[in-house]
């Protein structure tokens, strides 16, 4: 498939995960592809790296302005880069809600306005952002990681609406549980890492964790110009998790 021919796409968090999978599926669709990250060093050719935090809006302007001038252009953003949290209301301070809203919602904010102006010349806008399914079902210890989901869903709705007449589609993806390294990482961090893995697997109907290159397929799916009349979506990408109710095993 070649739906992305002559495209130029920014992904951010491109570096890991599941924007890494993004990232190299939209380049294997004929996309030119730029990964913004806060490390780059495992980004290769033929995609292309820049170092910026999301966080900052002098590193976000520069790296989109650089990406722009050596792509030739924007056609996607990926609004990808994010981190987690846990615990309930209750158990973190006010500099970690502020961090965490500022990495998962405000970085959003910042590449979509560093890459408004590029968009709105291209004849296949679109914007793809990484919600997530804390954003549309109650899951117990990620208040504040939902929290930041929830802003994801309702601010890729505003965003459809405010540039529905430019152009420019803005959809969003709700992964449930990916294995990807951050998943790695919580893993490690449990007292009984092959119990969690099992917990989150039977947590999803499908049995088992979404795969990166999964919600990969969704991105792309919203960013392709063969979706052109698709904007203000959100695509579940979680074996099911949010939509089916099933009964135990055997019953
Ligand atoms: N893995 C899951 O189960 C899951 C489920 C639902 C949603 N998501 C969402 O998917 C997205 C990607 O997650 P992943 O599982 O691939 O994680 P990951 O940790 O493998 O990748 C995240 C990437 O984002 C980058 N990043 C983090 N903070 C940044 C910053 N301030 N500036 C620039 N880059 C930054 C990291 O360096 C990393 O490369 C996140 O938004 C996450 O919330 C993940």
């Amino acid at each position: 498939m070649s739906d992305f021919e002559g495209l130029k796409a920014l992904v951010t968090g491109g570096a890991s995960g599941i924007g890494r999978a993004t990232a190299e599926l939209l380049v294997a669709r004929g996309a030119q592809v730029a990964v913004l990250d806060l490390d780059t060093s495992s980004v290769e050719k033929p995609l292309l790296a820049y170092r910026a935090d999301v966080t900052d809006d002098a590193s976000v302007r520069e790296a989109v302005a650089a990406a722009v001038a050596d792509l030739g252009g924007l056609d996607v953003v990926v609004n990808n880069a994010g981190i987690g949290a846990q615990g309930t209301v209750a158990d973190n301070d006010d500099d970690e809600w502020h961090r965490v809203l500022d990495v998962n919602v405000v970085g959003m904010v910042r590449v979509a306005r560093a890459a408004l102006p590029h968009l709105r010349e291209s004849a296949h806008a679109a914007i793809v952002n990484t919600s997530s399914i804390a954003a549309t079902a109650g899951l117990p210890q990620r208040a504040l990681y939902s929290a930041t989901k929830g802003a994801v869903y309702s601010l890729t709705l505003a965003m459809a609406a405010d540039h529905v007449r430019e152009g420019i589609r803005v959809n969003c993806v709700n992964p449930g549980t990916a294995d990807t390294p951050w998943i790695g990482r919580l893993l490690a961090k449990a007292p009984d890492p092959a119990a969690e893995r099992a917990a989150l697997e039977a947590r999803q109907p499908a049995g088992r964790l979404v795969s990166a290159d999964e919600v990969a397929g969704a991105v792309a799916y919203l960013a392709s110009p063969l979706s052109g009349a698709t904007t203000g979506t959100s695509l579940a990408v979680d074996g099911g998790m949010q939509g089916l109710r099933l009964r135990p095993v055997g019953q």
